[in-house]
């Protein structure tokens, strides 16, 4: 969604923003713009529709002087894709830029009062509100930009992350946040502004994650300061960055997707070390652990999560109920936060966000939080919105992932699951002590049979010749790998634009098998597991209906083999962690069929890595 990019400092602005709204590119965007200070102290500002690189071609004739600017993506929501419509916004007089990232509720009666002044808008967004306010307020308060910023933002209903400079004033950039993400980078006699670390990690390593109705006061020649919505200031707690630049590179792969695919058993290694004892005897998840009683007394466990992650919750319901005994719901962030929900102050709320930044999620671990229920949160990205609004967590440590389908961030939420459902277990003794070390270490041995399932990507590669021109799929699977059938047809139809249906096999009967002919390719997980023959049948039912199923079984397999039309062989392994061997060629057939049409793989149409509005 909507990137922001700022910049103060002695060298020139505009390739330091270029090259940080590339970095954010991943976000998804349909618009970008960019609003510099010039040397002869102009405000210029260029934008266009499209990409980044439309930008730079604009922008080439231009004067692009300026040692302070700041630069946007935009995600259109009000207003469609174009130039108008593209941020930076002017104020009225033109002597304020402003960038926006999040929704305005209350604009149109914004606008309505503001025009009632006789101020005339020049785009359809709900983010010029904000700026002409801001202005409005300076020149009849007689304020400076920042009170101004502080009064206009006590007016607005919403969520924002904003930046503003002032052609008056070429050492100054006031930022603020409210719902939407927004960090500081600390640099040499340097500031940099970015709505997430990537733009910021090649200068520094020094930042500051603003809170809600936090504004940054950005100065030249002055330490950071921060202060809120009624000017009390707050000391700015300066975070060290882990990332490095090599993470957010593609690493001699052709895309950002396909690099993170082939992460993964290091990712899952990255994941998991440190959180199981050398004698694979134990596994500690310290914030489990640190709330023992909290997760053992529990009655309820309510995992919140959208797209991807939301599929790893479901596995995570499988691993829970399956090995702690403890009732778990899984829900739609968006759902739960708008449908007055039971929670108890004993319940256990799990939030999972690779971002750590997604709206909804956030709306709903508020929302649990004001009924008391305990915050659990399962994130990527350290230090993120969600991150710092639970109360305990684990992080996945799978580090930065930049292609828009999620891939290894979902096998690291299903690792994280799977070890807390252990460590929870371990502790209430609802797994023998053999049955616990078994599954420990099985899992420690996942990584090195997704690298197997790797070696094996030329199959999927072939395979996918033959299907990149089916109009449809259906993937299928049962108990653990139901979820997994719906993340493979999500990644499809995300990035292939291919309609892709998610089905517990044996739900076929009731709807979708009127859809099934010899067009129809159909994917099955039908790994070796204790409902194995339930899905054969499943299968059988679909070829009886001339239907193409390609299966993905365990090495070895006869039974499918003589059935299916084409099959993906990976390893065997216990049944709670068959989809995380199972997503792999999944995800690469979504990979190299959307790489046959031609498709953007890494920034698929329409669609944002981190979704800040609701
Ligand atoms: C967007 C992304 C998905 C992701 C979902 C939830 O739709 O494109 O890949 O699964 O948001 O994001 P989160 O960061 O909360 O996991």
């Amino acid at each position: 969604m909507c990137g922001i990019v700022g910049y103060m400092g002695s060298k020139a602005a505009y390739p330091i923003l270029i090259k940080g709204l590339h970095r954010l590119e991943y976000r998804g965007y349909d618009s970008a713009g960019i609003a510099l200070l010039s040397d002869r102290l102009e405000l210029n500002v260029y934008k266009t529709k499209g990409k980044v690189a439309d930008l730079e071609r604009f922008a080439e004739s231009k004067d692009v002087s300026g040692c302070i600017g700041i630069a946007h993506t935009r995600w259109a929501t009000h207003g469609e894709p174009n130039e108008a419509n593209a941020h930076p916004h002017y104020s009225q007089s033109k002597g304020l830029a402003l960038i926006h990232n999040g929704i305005i509720e209350n604009y149109t009666v914004l606008r309505t009062e503001l025009e009632s002044k006789g101020y005339t808008f020049r785009s359809r967004t709900d983010t010029e509100v904000i700026v002409y306010l801001v202005e409005y307020i300076m020149q009849t308060n007689r304020v400076d930009l920042c009170t101004a910023v502080q009064l206009a933002l006590h007016q607005v209903i919403g969520a924002y992350a904003i930046a503003l400079i002032d052609r008056n004033n070429p050492d100054e950039i006031i930022a603020a946040r409210k719902s939407s993400p927004l960090v500081v980078g600390i640099g040499e006699d340097e500031f940099f502004l970015a709505s997430d670390a990537t733009p910021i990690v090649e200068y520094t390593d020094r930042v500051v994650y603003l809170n809600d109705e936090e504004i940054a006061v950005i100065r030249r020649g002055e330490p950071l300061k921060v202060v809120n919505l009624n000017n009390v200031e707050i000391t700015p707690e300066i975070k060290k960055l882990a990332m490095n630049l090599s993470q957010l590179e593609k690493g001699g792969y052709p895309h950002f997707m396909l690099k993170e695919i082939f992460e993964q058993p290091r990712t899952l290694q990255d994941c998991i070390r440190g959180r199981i004892n050398i004698e694979g005897t134990q596994v500690v998840l310290s914030g489990v652990i640190d709330n023992r009683d909290k997760f053992l007394n529990a009655h309820r466990i309510i995992i919140v999560a959208c797209g991807t992650s939301w599929h790893a919750a479901l596995i995570g319901e499988h691993l829970i109920e399956d090995l702690c005994r403890i009732p778990v719901e899984v829900e739609y962030a968006s759902e739960f936060r708008y449908r007055n929900p039971v929670i108890h102050p004993g319940d256990i709320v799990i939030a999972i966000s690779q971002s750590g930044e997604t709206a909804d999620t956030l709306a709903a671990i508020e929302l649990a939080k004001s009924k008391g229920a305990f915050i659990y949160g399962i994130c990527n990205v350290v230090g993120s919105s969600i991150a710092r609004a639970t109360d305990s967590g684990s992080y996945i440590h799978v580090g930065p992932e930049i292609g828009v389908a999620s891939t290894k961030a979902f096998t690291g939420q299903v690792t994280v699951l799977s070890m807390l459902a252990l460590t929870i277990a371990q502790q209430k003794g609802t797994l023998s002590q053999t049955r616990f070390e078994e599954m420990v270490k099985e899992l420690q041995g996942i990584p090195d049979k997704l690298s197997k399932v790797l070696k094996n990507s030329e199959v999927v590669k072939e395979l996918s010749k033959i299907f990149t021109y089916a109009r449809n799929f259906i993937y299928l699977g049962r108990g653990y790998n139901y979820p997994a059938a719906l993340e493979g047809a999500l990644k499809l139809k995300e990035i292939s634009y291919i309609h892709a249906e998610g089905y517990p096999a044996a739900e076929m009967k009731h709807g979708p098998i009127a859809l099934i002919d010899v067009e129809m390719p159909v994917v099955a997980i039908a790994t070796t597991d204790s409902i194995y023959e339930k899905t054969i049948s499943n299968i059988q039912e679909i070829k009886a209906r001339q239907g193409k199923v390609i299966a993905i079984v365990s090495e070895g397999d006869e039974m499918v083999r003589g059935i299916a039309d084409y099959c993906i062989e990976v390893p065997r392994t216990l049944e709670p962690f068959a989809p995380l061997v199972a997503s792999v060629p999944l995800q690469l057939l979504a990979y190299y069929i959307a790489v046959n049409k031609g498709r953007n793989v890494d920034q698929p149409r329409n669609l944002a890595k981190s979704v800040t509005v609701e």
